[in-house]
């Protein structure tokens, strides 16, 4: 057991507990100003003693409707502690006389999710909490467990033109096709994923015959809110999740997908200068966990403060990459600022599923280069790769994923096919692998 010394006072103070710490966490876990929501404190309940039925109350019970969850919270301090058979016994009370399955017992150090089943509480998972003020760690933890779950994956190379917002929409497209809600945030300022899902007033900027259509269409930009709007709602502490909605475009789109767009105003010089910037994107989307299965990440090439946004915010991280030496090297950059993204959220963050070989020619599959990757980074894996195809570039004109433009590709309708099954094939994989990693780590 841990002792309190180093820990203020206040952390003896149950009152205390409650506003600095559980009502931060399960606020991240379940909004309060969430329509769905109902956060109950000092929730009655009517426990039998001996032979008495008496009136009882457990610190809070709190439900989300949409998603069928509800659970019962008991705190305790520093001093008083949740891991030991008074706390126990308690919540093991009220959770066998309120009809409620699920119970968190949580203190200064520790949280710990019960389950009541076939007549017995029993410890489900626990989380020993190293940092008091890390309550998104805390907050995830507690989701994971309830099975409120986004899954958030960015796609980076320091390398430009490798492919990466080909992969993002068209990953997204995939995961959108079989029956997630996906949101895609566009963290680069040249807004290619914005422009090719269609949510950036592409057709009309193409069609566009005046100056004064073009310039209506600039002040829709200007006026629409976006990535670089969302992280400053953070930043101001607003925390209405009204504000987050509506920075994101939900219109109808080939690509089925809810966008947070780029355009030229989302730039890293807008950002706040405070270095706890880095993570407010991250801190936004929490409050969306509730809307979306899946978030993806396209990020621009080089290397700046937005992709650590899109870093500090994904869980994990896919490198697209040619097989050639100069990507190869960008390969290094990625993987080094991913490992220190990775450690500093407490293995949270941009955890690396792999590379995927990009624009490959068919004879050049397995060269040097792939087998130079393999040798230097064995640790990582290497996905299934793209082949290079016309078709690809095309498909990005017509604003359509890639699966959709093989249907209808009269010109090379073969490598076109290829390119559409290995994404198929490709986003089977991420989301095995995902399922896979939740599995292993609660
Ligand atoms: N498999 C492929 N076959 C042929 N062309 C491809 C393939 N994948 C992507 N491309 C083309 O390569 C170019 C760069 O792709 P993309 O824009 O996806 O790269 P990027 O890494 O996002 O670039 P940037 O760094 O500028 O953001 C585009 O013209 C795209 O159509
Ligand atoms: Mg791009």
């Amino acid at each position: 057991m841990k002792d309190i010394e180093g820990l203020d006072e206040n952390w003896d103070n149950e009152r205390y507990v409650e506003l600095h710490l559980v009502e931060r966490v399960l606020n991240l876990v379940i909004p309060l100003d969430n329509p769905s929501s109902k956060w109950i404190p000092q929730f009655k309940i009517k426990v039998l003693y001996k032979t008495n039925t008496i009136p009882d109350a457990v610190d809070y019970f709190i439900e989300d409707c949409s998603k069928n969850i509800k659970f019962l919270v008991e705190v305790k301090t520093a001093k008083t502690r949740i891991n030991n058979a008074t706390a126990r016994g308690q919540l093991d009370k009220y959770l066998r006389y309120s009809g409620v399955k699920i119970g968190i017992l949580i203190d200064p150090f520790l949280v710990e999710i019960y389950q009541f089943k076939n007549g017995q509480t029993k410890l489900k998972n626990q989380f020993d909490i190293k940092n008091i003020t890390d309550i998104e760690s805390i907050a995830e933890f507690i989701k994971t467990s309830l099975g409120v779950k986004v899954r958030t994956i960015a796609v980076h190379n320091s390398k430009g033109g490798v492919g990466k917002t080909t992969l993002a929409i068209n990953i997204a497209y995939e995961l959108s096709k079989r029956g997630n809600k996906v949101l895609v945030v566009d963290l680069d300022d040249q807004a290619n994923a914005s422009l090719t899902i269609g949510v950036n007033k592409t057709e009309e900027m193409n069609n566009a015959s005046s100056a004064e259509e073009l310039q209506e269409i600039y002040n829709f930009l200007d006026k629409r809110l976006e990535v670089i709007d969302f992280i400053d709602f953070v930043n101001k502490e607003e925390g209405k999740i009204e504000c987050y909605k509506s920075c994101i475009t939900s219109i109808p789109n080939p690509f089925g997908v809810d966008v947070l767009p780029a355009s030229h105003k989302t730039t890293d010089d807008k950002l706040p200068s405070n270095p706890v910037v880095l993570k407010y994107l991250d801190t936004g989307l929490q409050k969306l966990v509730d809307d979306y299965q899946y978030v993806i990440f396209d990020t621009a090439p080089g290397k700046n403060r937005l992709t650590w946004c899109g870093l500090y915010a994904a869980q994990y991280l896919i490198i697209p990459s040619q097989m050639e030496y100069l990507s190869v090297y960008g390969i290094k950059e990625v993987i080094k600022t991913a490992t220190a993204v990775y450690g500093d959220s407490n293995n949270q963050r941009s955890n690396i599923l792999g590379i995927v070989p990009m624009m490959i020619d068919g004879k050049k599959l397995n060269t040097t280069v792939e087998k130079y990757v393999r040798k230097s980074h064995p640790d990582i894996l290497i996905l299934p790769a793209i082949k290079r195809a016309t078709g690809v570039a095309k498909a990005s004109n017509e604003n359509v994923p890639m699966s959709k433009f093989a249907g209808w590709d009269k010109d090379s309708p073969k490598t076109s096919a290829e390119v559409a099954e290995s994404i198929e094939l490709l986003t089977d994989e991420l989301i095995k692998m995902i399922e896979e990693f939740e599995a292993k780590n609660g």
